[in-house]
């Protein structure tokens, strides 16, 4: 798309309705690199770069939440040498991008179980969310051995530990105060889901919080993903009539 297009695009965006969060399933990375006869883990390294990319735009478009699924607890069943890749590249992102994240006011959180992470990741990762901690901008929630299912499992777990401790009565769990007990609980639920590559499905991304998102697919590769594909996103969004359950 040349620049003349784009920006004409841009300007459909109504300012005044940014969807508050945006939460991305960043899909097709493998099948990018296959057509071009390169390993899986270019792939991986272009989507970098398009992470990079849509932070900034997502920044400029006053975005609150950007929500990206970087590494699923089912991933660890991929070849060891990808895994391997991908926790690198994780690593050199944050290496690279800290200051700029930092000075851009941009405040990074993470979702998932650090724990079982490589402790270089581990290190990275705290360090960015120490650093930015007072940020008061966009926060960027990365997604790293991060399960839906398990997140609500584990927050099952907290409540009923939180119900014998006597901290909680039974009858005062409704689904605002459960949301306390995910790793999303200082956030609003996403209320655009867009997920690239051509595949219709969650892929065990935040069950709990997308029950009223606004799903939006596109059929281009995550390392394709370009800012115009943002916009389309948010104006078909601005579209659609979200009703929440009323009329
Ligand atoms: C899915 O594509 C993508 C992933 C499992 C990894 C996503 C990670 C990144 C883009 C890089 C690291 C992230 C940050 C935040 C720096 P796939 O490999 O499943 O693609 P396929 O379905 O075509 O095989």
């Amino acid at each position: 798309m040349n620049t003349d297009k784009i920006l004409q695009l841009k300007k459909k965006i109504d300012l005044n309705r940014i969807p508050k969060h945006v939460a991305i399933i960043m899909d097709g990375n493998g099948r990018w690199a296959k057509e071009r006869f390169l390993p899986r883990t270019s792939g991986h390294q272009e989507g970098v770069k398009r992470v990079v990319d849509i932070v900034e735009v997502a920044t400029k478009l006053n975005i609150k939440y950007l929500s990206l699924y970087a590494f699923s607890t089912e991933n660890w069943k991929r070849p060891k040498n990808e895994i391997e890749s991908l926790m690198k590249l994780l690593v050199q992102y944050l290496r690279e991008k800290l200051d700029k994240i930092y000075k851009n006011n941009i405040k990074i959180q993470t979702m998932g179980d650090l724990s079982k992470l490589p402790i270089i990741v581990r290190k990275e990762v705290e360090k960015a969310i120490k650093k930015t901690i007072n940020n008061s901008g966009m926060v960027l929630n990365i997604a790293l051995n991060y399960g839906g299912r398990d997140e609500i499992i584990c927050g099952i777990k907290k409540i009923l530990e939180d119900v014998r401790l006597g901290k909680l009565k039974e009858e005062d769990i409704d689904g605002e105060m459960f949301s306390n007990y995910l790793y999303t609980q200082n956030m609003p639920d996403p209320d655009l889901l867009i997920r690239p590559s051509g595949e219709l499905r969650l892929s065990n991304f935040m069950l709990y919080q997308v029950a009223y998102t606004e799903f939006w697919f596109s059929d281009v590769y995550w390392p394709d993903f370009k800012e115009e594909h943002l916009y389309e996103a948010i104006i078909d969004y601005q579209k659609r009539k979200r009703r929440f359950g009323g009329i």
